[in-house]
């Protein structure tokens, strides 16, 4: 289990070339453009952007973008989106925060879930405190570790099947491996026109609502509002997201 994760959804070309596809923003994109537009953020850094579709929702609402993330697969993606001129978009990981000073900060698809371990988690605050103004603002959500494990998700008994542009009809699903604050799971991912499966393995941190206003307010945050889902409702025992909105102090 030492090296459990592949996270190929993210590396692997033939996952990153369905990727928009398996993962859409509806969910959430309102919510985001919302509250950029709300906090009057002239400049916004994505960390995390992935295929940059959120990034690029924001840069066509009027704002200006960054776009960080570490796979080069997934930044490919972004640089061909129609929006991909837009967007400076950058490789790389946290370190990457200090050569900008930005009024907001977003991690956005459940991205503060990947710093598994908590000094990377709290080093990532620090590094995002940095790079914005005095006054500026971390916007992102978490899993409520409380709630059932990916309930709305597909299993091995009950695929999704999309039908992307390019590969045509695919079906994918999703196999718990093991259940702790650290989660490993896998997604599988079937082409149907060749029959080809292919597995990411994953692996997701889920802290509670109280680790991370902690880990918030000792890197020199408060914490203004927690959502429990995208309609900002509040944090109930049954909500399916963590959404904080904290501010620079
Ligand atoms: C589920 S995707 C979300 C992408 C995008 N934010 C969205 O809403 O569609 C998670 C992204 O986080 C990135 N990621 C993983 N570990 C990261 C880290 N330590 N720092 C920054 N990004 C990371 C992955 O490369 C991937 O693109």
């Amino acid at each position: 289990m030492e090296h459990y994760s592949n996270y190929g959804e993210f590396s692997d070309p033939r996952l990153v070339a369905i990727y928009n596809t398996v993962n859409p923003i509806d969910g959430y994109k309102k919510f985001y453009v919302d509250i950029a537009s709300k906090l009057s953020a002239s400049t916004i850094v994505d960390m995390g952007c992935g295929s940059g579709l959120l990034t690029c929702e924001l840069a066509k609402a009027g704002h200006q973008l960054i776009g960080i993330d570490p796979s080069s697969a997934m930044l490919g993606l972004a640089r061909k989106s129609p929006c991909g001129e837009q967007v400076q978009w950058i490789e790389g990981g946290v370190e990457k925060l200090e050569a900008f000073q930005a009024d907001l900060a977003i991690m956005t698809g459940h991205v503060a879930q990947f710093f598994l371990d908590d000094a990377g988690w709290q080093a990532a605050l620090s590094s995002i405190h940095k790079a914005l103004r005095p006054g500026g603002h971390l916007v992102f959500e978490s899993r409520n570790p409380d709630v059932e494990l990916f309930a709305d998700w597909p299993t091995e008994t009950s695929h999704q099947k999309l039908q992307d542009p390019v590969a045509g009809p695919i079906e994918w699903w999703q196999e718990l491996a093991v259940k702790d604050a650290r989660v490993k799971y896998e997604i599988h991912y079937l082409f149907k026109r060749s029959g080809e499966e292919l597995v990411s393995a994953c692996e997701l941190r889920f802290r509670t609502q109280e680790e991370i206003c902690q880990s918030l307010s000792s890197s020199g945050f408060s914490v203004q509002c927690t959502f429990g889902d995208w309609d900002s409702s509040p944090v109930g025992a049954y909500s399916p997201e963590m959404i904080f909105v904290a501010k620079r102090r």
